[in-house]
């Protein structure tokens, strides 16, 4: 069986550096399934669909071309690395994120990361609903204020202008719709190890979850 570890957690938690790093280290494939949501979050910008039109949006999605080489993704052959980062297309994925008919159209994509030798995988339901057989699942988490400041500084080095406060307040709304949502709300799997990065540094989040990684495999 090829090995996956499944790492979700709610947004800015620090899921994505620390899957990323883990992956490295071990040499597996990553797949960043909030850049498919993000992705479907321009896409229907651009095709001018509405969120209320639900077949519509599931039916766009099948019809995406979408690539990942490095750290660069590509929708329909255009570098839209940049452009679905911003906290607008982060608003727009946790909107498409809560239809069903789009969580059905981006399953099949998802599962075809899973290749030799390993994969971590970064998102919301990657233990719970896609990768639910997965060797290893953690749940990332931080307070609501450390991950803020992340974001903050985040935005600030790249020369974009934030607001704390607004930063907390859209991080609890996201945070909310995230996890009040029917279709494969964000939960704490059962089976998946907790790690508050709240007072880690990121290597030492990715050191806990390889020795995790070397007991369960
Ligand atoms: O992880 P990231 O912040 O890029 O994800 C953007 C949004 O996409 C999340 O707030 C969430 O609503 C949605 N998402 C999801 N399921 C995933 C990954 C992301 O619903 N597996």
């Amino acid at each position: 069986m090829i090995p996956i570890i499944a790492i979700d957690g709610p947004t800015a938690s620090g899921k994505g550096t620390v899957a990323q790093a883990v992956a490295k280290e071990l040499g597996f494939h990553y797949l960043d399934s909030g850049a498919l949501y993000r992705i479907v979050g321009l896409a229907s910008q651009q095709a001018n669909v509405e969120f209320s039109q639900h077949q519509q949006l599931g039916k766009m999605c099948l019809g995406l071309q979408i690539e990942f080489v490095g750290n660069q993704v590509f929708l329909n052959q255009k570098d839209v690395t940049e452009a679905i980062r911003t906290e607008e297309m982060g608003h727009r994925a946790s909107s498409v994120g809560a239809i069903p008919a789009v969580r059905e159209a981006l399953f099949s994509l998802q599962k075809g990361f899973l290749k030799e030798p390993g994969l971590v995988a970064d998102g919301r339901d990657m233990g719970s609903v896609i990768f639910p057989e997965a060797q290893l699942k953690v749940f990332l988490t931080a307070t609501p204020q450390i991950r803020a400041q992340r974001r903050y500084k985040q935005l600030i080095a790249k020369g974009i202008s934030a607001n704390i406060d607004i930063l907390t307040q859209d991080l609890v709304e996201r945070d909310l719709r995230d996890t009040q949502r029917e279709t494969a709300p964000l939960v704490q799997s059962e089976d998946a190890f907790l790690l508050d990065t709240s007072n880690k540094t990121i290597e030492a989040a990715v050191q806990q979850i390889i020795v995790w990684y070397q007991s369960v495999k």
